[in-house]
């Protein structure tokens, strides 16, 4: 780690600057007292790490730990700038406001969210400080591009401060139907915040719908002349579909490096070389849908369609937001699954269902992409979902099924996988079996035909079309750049 010697002033004064809640790495304590930076979780991080590295910019974030008070710094080459959150702040801001209001929210309230006026109190006091910071960070007339549902509020106070800057908002997450966002107490001052924007990005046309439904609905915006644009305090205000990719050129590069390759097959071996091997990647979500297809696993084993001596699944699932009530009942209804599964269909030194509560680096898990046959994506609702998109990157062999819910931003561009509705048990278990026994023919068919798709489509040109949009040049194009 280095740090910017004199506080970090040296890093002040940035073109491009991200804000995103959380910095691309998280400071971790270490029980002898000692510091580390690991990778932050989620698809955020994934995206836009390669892209902010190819535009030398700046990120505004939290280093994910209460109370740490850090002065800008470069860490492995990307200029960092921590926001300090207190630890009441991350119980009533993150914990509460973001990820027990907003996420259930706009997941189409799979669980029930809670509305606490402190906690709507933290998040615009979190909001207005990353607004300062920003502030402070941002050179005259910079480019912000502001990330996710934690910091709706912000387009609207940067705004206020530094009315020279050009300002981008993206939403990571689904935008919710008009009559769902409507529950939130705070809605008006949701889409005023977000109108601070010059551009506000959604992953699907139809979270941009929603959006200018609500915009023109709730707040005195009026429709402006193009259909992909709102007229609020006599600026327009763009909204668009952005649908966010991986950086799969890079990607398939590393599945398809002799390391991995051979990572695979000891993975295989490692599982008793099965005939199938079923795998599940996620962040522990409960929009994740990860007991839907434990479901359906266990019902193919209870009926016989399928034998534990044959097919091995491997569910990896990274950690995430264990503080929050929801979070901790779903990964004990998880862990009861896999106990309960395994009791019944393993025998001694062959578990039908592996489950690993952890973290892995990447050349690890495209490792595991590709020794899967078939790659369960079963989110009862995504914004998008990354993990898809990372399995087809990793199949250049054109082997492997993709059984993908409709419900994810992905299904919109990847029909070629098995699509299902997560809600449908029957439906779910019925896919994972026709996966497990569709022909090679068919599987390379499909799968070629994912990969036309992610292989052009990626993360670079995502940024670019936003920022297009926004009106700021490409960094080869750019004089100063
Ligand atoms: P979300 O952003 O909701 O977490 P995405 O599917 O869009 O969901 O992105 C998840 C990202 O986290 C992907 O890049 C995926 O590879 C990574 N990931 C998920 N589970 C693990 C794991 N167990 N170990 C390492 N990375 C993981
Ligand atoms: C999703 C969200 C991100 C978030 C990530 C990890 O990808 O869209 O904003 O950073 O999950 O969640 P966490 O709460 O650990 O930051």
């Amino acid at each position: 780690m280095t740090d910017g010697g004199d506080g970090g002033k040296d890093l002040m004064g940035a073109e491009f600057v991200v804000v995103a809640n959380r910095l691309p790495v998280d400071l971790e304590r270490l029980p002898d007292g000692t510091q580390r930076w690991k990778h932050s979780p989620g698809g955020l991080v994934t995206a836009l790490e390669p892209m902010l590295r190819s535009r030398e910019g700046a990120w505004v974030g939290w280093p994910g730990l209460a109370d740490a008070d850090l002065d800008p710094l470069v860490e492995d080459g990307l200029k960092l700038h921590p926001v300090r959150l207190s630890a009441q702040d991350v119980e009533d801001y993150y914990e509460g406001f973001s990820n027990s209001t907003l996420w259930p929210l706009y997941h189409d309230v799979v669980a029930p969210p809670a509305y606490h006026r402190h906690w709507w109190q933290a998040y615009v006091r979190v909001n207005k400080r990353f607004a300062k910071v920003v502030a402070e960070v941002a050179a005259p007339g910079a480019t912000v591009w502001i990330q996710d549902y934690q910091l709706q509020l912000l387009p609207a106070e940067l705004r206020t401060l530094r009315p020279d800057l050009r300002i981008g908002f993206f939403l990571h997450i689904p935008f919710p139907p008009t009559e769902l966002f409507k529950q939130l107490p705070w809605r008006d001052r949701i889409i005023e915040g977000l109108l601070g924007a010059d551009l506000v990005g959604f992953h699907t046309p139809g979270g941009a719908r929603n959006f200018r439904q609500l915009a023109t609905n709730l707040t005195a915006a009026t429709p402006g002349h193009g259909r992909n644009q709102v007229v609020y305090g006599g600026r327009t205000v763009k909204v668009g579909a952005f649908p966010i990719s991986i950086d799969s050129a890079a990607l398939a590069e590393l599945s398809r490096s002799p390391q991995v390759q051979d990572r695979a097959r000891q993975i295989r071996a490692d599982l008793g070389d099965p005939e199938r091997v079923i795998l599940g990647v996620d962040r522990l979500d409960y929009t994740k849908g990860i007991n839907v297809r434990l479901l359906g696993l266990e019902e193919l084993l209870a009926e016989g369609r399928i034998d534990a001596e044959n097919v091995v699944m491997v569910q990896l699932a990274t950690p995430s937001r264990e503080r929050v009530e929801h979070y901790r009942r779903m990964r004990n209804d998880i862990e009861q699954s896999v106990g309960r599964i395994n009791g019944e269909y393993a025998r001694v030194g062959h578990p039908v269902l592996h489950y690993l509560h952890q973290s892995l680096p990447r050349d690890e898990l495209a490792a595991f992409f590709v020794a899967a046959d078939v790659m369960l994506v079963t989110p009862l609702r995504d914004g998008m979902n990354l993990v898809a998109k990372e399995y087809v990157a990793c199949r250049s062999d054109l082997g492997g099924v993709l059984v993908l819910s409709e419900f994810t931003g992905a299904a919109i561009e990847l029909k070629d996988a098995v699509l299902v509705n997560p809600h449908d048990t029957d439906g779910v278990k019925n896919a994972l079996y026709a996966a497990l026994t569709m022909s090679s023919d068919e599987g390379r068919r499909r799968m070629r035909a994912l990969r036309r798709q992610v292989m052009t489509h990626d993360v670079d040109r995502w940024a670019r079309s936003f920022l297009d949009a926004l009106g700021l040049p490409a960094p080869e194009e750019n004089p100063d750049g």
